[in-house]
């Protein structure tokens, strides 16, 4: 069994705030992942930062009238706000203009790819507007998709069939700054030689028949095609110089935002680990031991990055590991009242914001509701009224309630203590012998990724429980039989400390309150030891609400 694991989560970009979308595609699973391998006392690096360079932030920057460091810089800070905010409990939350341990470690890549063989300087045709007087990369030019026709599709990646682009494939390209038709010029880009990893490439996708089809078959699709020679620098201001003081060619010239994002995952690693053992060479262990597990969560759009060109890179760097696994997530939709479905997106103001959210509401609801809907293996989609209903129907009604119920009798009827187990009856030991294996069924989910079915596993053994407390009727027994009132009430307490453990993943701010309810010595409140007993007459913490009804927002 693995003991060491690098969690990584797509970087956001900064240029803008988080919405649900994003949460649900790779934060969330990525937190109840890393939550999950912490309670069972694997060891856990969990990475992200900011995406800050390239042609996203710089168009932000354009349209704020700002310097794209200070874009990067305050749409970094606010994303913190809001990862800490909803409980993501990231190890490191960096960003990539943030410090030069990023830099040195992207020209490290840079160079080691060169001197291995893997880069070649390249004159090519690249689109340049002529009323800007400036080349446009990427995201500067808009057009149709030359695979699927969609209209808008972006320089470098068509959002309708995920397919990565050039700018100058484009059908109908318009550049972003101007409108203006972009003309053809020359000038000299570093590629990177893909095709001579392809075969490597095709091979290790074969040996994980365990990964999602949807990152599996999309990538071997790509393989099958064959890759094409990419350039991974460009004509911009802002990002990673060249290293190459001496080849007048790279002056002027960045690296590509892609190449130099997912080695945010290592510099990120390495930063961390200087700021907590003083050591940045301690990243080895999290990226070049192959007993350590890397896994990358990242969002459908981003798997041609991760499944291809990052482990090509790595690859080609050639002291690395490659990832392990790649949960990837599908889109999460929106559906607003008597509205149909539709994608989220900022220009048309058809997102939740987290920031808004939070000013309103607890963020264990909207992490129940984003588990219960999670995209793990096609579109769904986010109704708000949904996240209301399901959580005053399930999180307050079936799990909430059992634990209130439960405390508040144990502090009226048996002095605030966890009364004593007497003789069992066949139901006593079928709830017993219920918590017993539900910290294993959740966690063969978790490790399969299946977050959604695990937390549904969770949910029902909580619907089990009230079934149980009803049949054994304890406000009956504690009058004319309180020995076996008692011995129900101590089931129920060590039910509650078995679901507060097995629903920290997914909703640590209750189970953080089931903690100060069962205060048990040490760290009773793990993986393993979620099904042993509590302490008889240990003193209970007094009874906190986990969940609060909310009211319905439609006026139906
Ligand atoms: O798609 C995005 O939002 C990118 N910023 C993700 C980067 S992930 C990684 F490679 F850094
Ligand atoms: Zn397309």
């Amino acid at each position: 069994m693995t003991t060491r694991h690098t969690v990584t989560a797509a970087l956001p970009y900064s240029n803008g705030r988080l919405h649900v979308g994003h949460i649900a595609g790779c934060y969330l699973p990525a937190d109840i992942y890393a939550r999950y391998l912490r309670s069972i006392g694997e060891e856990v690096a969990f990475i992200c930062g900011s995406d800050d360079y390239g042609v996203p932030v710089s168009l932000t920057a354009r349209e704020e009238g700002r310097e794209p460091a200070e874009v990067a810089a305050y749409y970094r800070a606010e994303q913190k706000n809001d990862f800490d905010g909803l409980g993501i409990s990231l190890d490191i939350f960096s960003g990539t203009s943030a410090t030069d341990i990023h830099t040195e470690v992207s020209q490290h890549f840079f160079l080691a790819l060169l001197q291995n063989g893997y880069l070649e300087k390249r004159t090519s045709v690249q689109l340049y507007d002529p009323e800007a007087g400036r080349f446009l990369p990427d995201r500067y030019v808009e057009g149709t998709c030359p695979h699927c026709e969609t209209g808008g599709a972006r320089g470098d990646q068509c959002e309708a069939c995920g397919k990565m682009l050039e700018p100058s494939k484009l059908i109908s390209p318009e550049s972003v700054i101007t409108g203006a038709r972009p003309e053809k010029r020359e000038t000299v880009h570093w590629f990177f030689l893909l095709p001579k990893l392809q075969d490597r490439l095709r091979e290790w996708i074969r040996s994980h028949p365990e990964w999602r089809p949807m990152v599996r078959n999309f990538s071997l699709g790509l393989l099958e095609q064959g890759l094409p020679e990419r350039a991974i620098t460009r004509d911009l201001d802002w990002g990673i110089p060249v290293p190459l003081e001496d080849d007048p060619d790279a002056e002027g010239k960045v690296l590509y935002v892609w190449f130099d994002a997912p080695i945010g995952y290592v510099s990120f690693t390495a930063q961390w680990c200087a700021e907590q053992e003083g050591d940045p060479d301690g990243y080895e262990r999290w990226w070049k031991d192959p007993d350590c597990r890397i896994v990358h969560f990242i969002g459908e759009d981003n798997v041609v990055f991760h499944a291809i060109t990052w482990p090509a890179m790595l690859m080609a760097e050639g002291t690395f590991e490659l990832p392990d696994f790649i949960p990837a997530n599908c889109f999460l939709n929106i559906q607003f009242p008597g509205e149909e479905e539709t994608k989220i997106s900022k220009s048309r103001g058809t997102a939740v914001w987290i920031n808004q959210y939070l000013e309103e509401y607890d963020p264990d609801p909207l992490r129940y509701y984003l588990t219960m809907i999670a995209p793990e293996r096609q579109r769904t989609a986010f109704v708000f009224d949904d996240l209301i209903r399901r959580n005053n129907e399930e999180l307050v009604a079936a799990l909430g309630n059992f634990v209130h119920r439960n405390m508040t009798f144990a502090h009226r009827y048996f002095d605030g203590r966890v009364p004593r187990r007497g003789d069992l009856t066949e139901e006593d030991r079928r709830q017993l012998a219920m918590i017993a294996e539900l910290p294993d069924r959740v966690a063969a989910l978790l490790a399969d990724f299946s977050f959604r079915d695990a937390l549904g596993q969770v949910m029902e053994a909580a619907r089990e429980s009230n079934r149980y407390f009803d049949c054994r009727e304890p406000w009956a027994l504690r009058k004319e039989a309180r020995a076996s009132c008692g011995t129900v009430i101590n089931i129920c307490l060590n039910t509650i400390k078995a679901l507060g453990v097995v629903m920290e993943p997914f909703l640590p701010f209750a189970a953080g309150k089931v903690a100060r309810m069962l205060p048990v010595a040490g760290d009773g409140l793990n993986w393993a030891q979620a099904a042993d007993p509590l302490p008889e007459d240990l003193e209970l913490g007094e009874p906190e609400i986990l969940f609060e009804k909310l009211e319905e927002l439609s006026e139906e």
